[in-house]
This record gives C-alpha cells, sequence and structure tokens, in this order.
C-alpha cells in the first residue's frame, strides 16, 4: 500500500519517498551544532527539502515549503520563537500553525496555513527526522550515552549509493583484511573464524552476531595491534552498529544511513570508547576517514546498485552469514527501497 507523499513535488514514481517501511524511519539530517538557535537549516531527506529551526532549546524539522507560494522557509527568518516566509512574510509558530498574514493583518489566518511537520529527536549529538509515523525509537545506543565513555561523532560521508549496501558492507567482516588491509586486517589473518548470528524478528531487532574474532594491525587509530572481538547488531534496515573489544577495552561504533536523493547517501557515525582518553579526537577521526574512503571506493563499485534479497543471486561463504541474515531480515521488513 502506498501513501499520498509529505513531499508532494518529489513523488515520482522512482522515489526513494515511495518506500512505506522507509518513511516510518528516523534519519538523521544534522550535528545538533549545526542548527544554531536563530537560523534555518535547509537539509535533503528522501528526496525531499526539510528546514530545520529551534525557538528556546526544541528543534523543528518541517517540509521546506510555505504552503502559500511553496517558497522555501529555509531562506526565511526565525524571529520571536517563529519561522517567517521570505516571500510574503507569513508567521508560522512552533506548531507549525500560521499566525499572521501580513497583507491581511486582522484576518485570522485559515486553519489549512500550516507547515507540514515532521517528527523530530536530538540524540547522541545528532538531529533524527521522520516524515511519516515512525515505527519506533530513535535506535538505542547505550554506550553513546554512558557516562564513563567518550564519544564523538563522524559523518556525514557522501556515497553514490544506496542504504541497503552501505549497511552490508558495515556487517561485512571478510573484507577487513583485505580493504582495510594494515588497519583493520591483514594478509596473514584472512580467514574469518566461525562465529554466532541470530535472527532478526520481522517485527522487531534486526540479526545480531556476536564473538567475531579478528587480529587488527591497527584496530582504533592508534597503532598497536591487537585480537579484537566484534559484535554486530541490525536496529533497523538502515542502522547498524558493533562494539569492538579488547579485553575490557571497548569501541562502540553506530552507523545510519541517510538516503538523501535517490541513489545517493549519507552516512553518519557516532562512536563511543571506555578508553584511549588522551587520543586527541582528530586522530580518531582521520583514522575513520581512512577507513570510509577506503569502503567507498568499493561499495560505490558494485552492482546491481540493489541488494539481491535473493539467496540465489550472488554467491555466499559461511562467513557471511551475517550479511545473509540481513538480507533475509529486510525481506521480512518489506523494505523496497535499494533492493532487490
Ligand atoms: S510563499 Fe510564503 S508567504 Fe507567500
Ligand atoms: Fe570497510
Amino acid at each position: 500500500m502506498s501513501h499520498a507523499s509529505p513531499f508532494p513535488d518529489n513523488a515520482g514514481a522512482n522515489s526513494v519517498l515511495q518506500d512505506d517501511v522507509l518513511r516510518g524511519q528516523w534519519f538523521v539530517v544534522a550535528q545538533s551544532g549545526d542548527v544554531p538557535l536563530g537560523q534555518a537549516v535547509a537539509r535533503r531527506l528522501l528526496g525531499g527539502d526539510v528546514v530545520l529551526w529551534r525557538d528556546g532549546g526544541r528543534i523543528h524539522a518541517w517540509q521546506d515549503l510555505c504552503i502559500h507560494r511553496g517558497a522555501k522557509l529555509s531562506l526565511g527568518k526565525v524571529r520571536d520563537g517563529c519561522m517567517v516566509c521570505p516571500y510574503h512574510a507569513w508567521v508560522y509558530d512552533g506548531d507549525g500553525k500560521c499566525i499572521h498574514i501580513p497583507a491581511q493583518p486582522d484576518r485570522t489566518p485559515p486553519l489549512r496555513a500550516r507547515a507540514n511537520v515532521f517528527h523530530v529527536r536530538e540524540r547522541y549529538g545528532l538531529i533524527w527526522v521522520c516524515i511519516a509515523q515512525p515505527s519506533g525509537d530513535v535506535p538505542a545506543f547505550p554506550l553513546a550515552e554512558d557516562t564513563s565513555c567518550r564519544m564523538f561523532l563522524c559523518g556525514p560521508y557522501s556515497f553514490e549509493a544506496k542504504g541497503p549496501r552501505l549497511i552490508e558492507n558495515f556487517l561485512d567482516v571478510g573484507h577487513l583484511a583485505i580493504v582495510h588491509a594494515g588497519l583493520l586486517g591483514d594478509a596473514e589473518h584472512e580467514a574469518i573464524p566461525e562465529y554466532e548470528v541470530e535472527e532478526g524478528l520481522a517485527h522487531g531487532v534486526g540479526p545480531v552476531a556476536r564473538n567475531i574474532r579478528i587480529h587488527q594491525p591497527d584496530p582504533d587509530g592508534t597503532g598497536r595491534a591487537a585480537e579484537v572481538t566484534y559484535d554486530y547488531q541490525v536496529h533497523a534496515p538502515l542502522v547498524a552498529s558493533f562494539i569492538k573489544s579488547q579485553g575490557d577495552n571497548k569501541l562502540f561504533m553506530g552507523y545510519t544511513i541517510t538516503p538523501t536523493e535517490e541513489g545517493f547517501s549519507e552516512a553518519w557515525a557516532v562512536f563511543a570508547m571506555n578508553y584511549g582518553f588522551e587520543i586527541p579526537e582528530q586522530d580518531l577521526r582521520a583514522f575513520q576517514q581512512t577507513v570510509v574512503m577506503q569502503d567507498k571506493a568499493v561499495v560505490e563499485s558494485q552492482r546491481p546498485e540493489l541488494l539481491p534479497l535473493d539467496l540465489q543471486e550472488e554467491l555466499h561463504l559461511r562467513s557471511d552469514r551475517m550479511a545473509i541474515a540481513y538480507r533475509k531480515w529486510l525481506r521480512a521488513t518489506g523494505l523496497k527501497y535499494g533492493v532487490a
């Protein structure tokens, strides 16, 4: 079943917006610091325009379109806790209701004069938006809220690729020793040991993989080789995370993909570490940048661009069983975007 798009101008037949599953998901569109008080910020999400702004501390995410003549609200002004359209200065309050029309100052604005208001949350220093009824909460990343950890954000990283291939790449352990040779693996340790996978639930959490042991020459950018253990979890069709452990040292990475346009994505990452407090954040971020750029070349080359959910397509190894579980689970969720 398909619903009317909240972005009516962009509801072309091939638009990512046509996907009902996607429209119920939370997507990161900015870091909290990208939207200062008093400023309107324009973003692209699912092929449509979004405006972000704050009144007081409260964040708002609306369709970036004035109902009067379709001007972009993000070109307007934030004034006295309201959004003012750049064209004829209609004034919208924090609930999206038009409360003043300068051309007819004595008339109460019609009820239909409203902005299209989206669900929005701020969590982990990121702004998450859902353009329809959310199918769940913003993904839970407990370590990112654990005060004994240092937390930092990376991204957005731009990809000319769709979300499912990007998440599968994140879950793929077989490529670490090849694509990230010298960092996350090396030629002497290419074999992937047995590991456990728990299948995802159709209307609940995605698959989990546990206890994947890998030798890494440089697991975290410190240059100190270690045997690490990965535990992966899929939280939502385009959100996954891992905890990489070296004994009691834990490095958490939450990875979330935002489809911006048909065929284009932005990836955001949340990191939390309970060690390495002395490492400058810019070094940690530079390390991630290197790793992501190594992935980018390969993932953007993958054809078909749509992740095949028919397991007869492509070839699968035992070491790919997390990817297999992800494909099966995506099929169960009913996602149509980015898959075939
Ligand atoms: S287009 Fe926004 S007030 Fe006219
Ligand atoms: Fe990678």
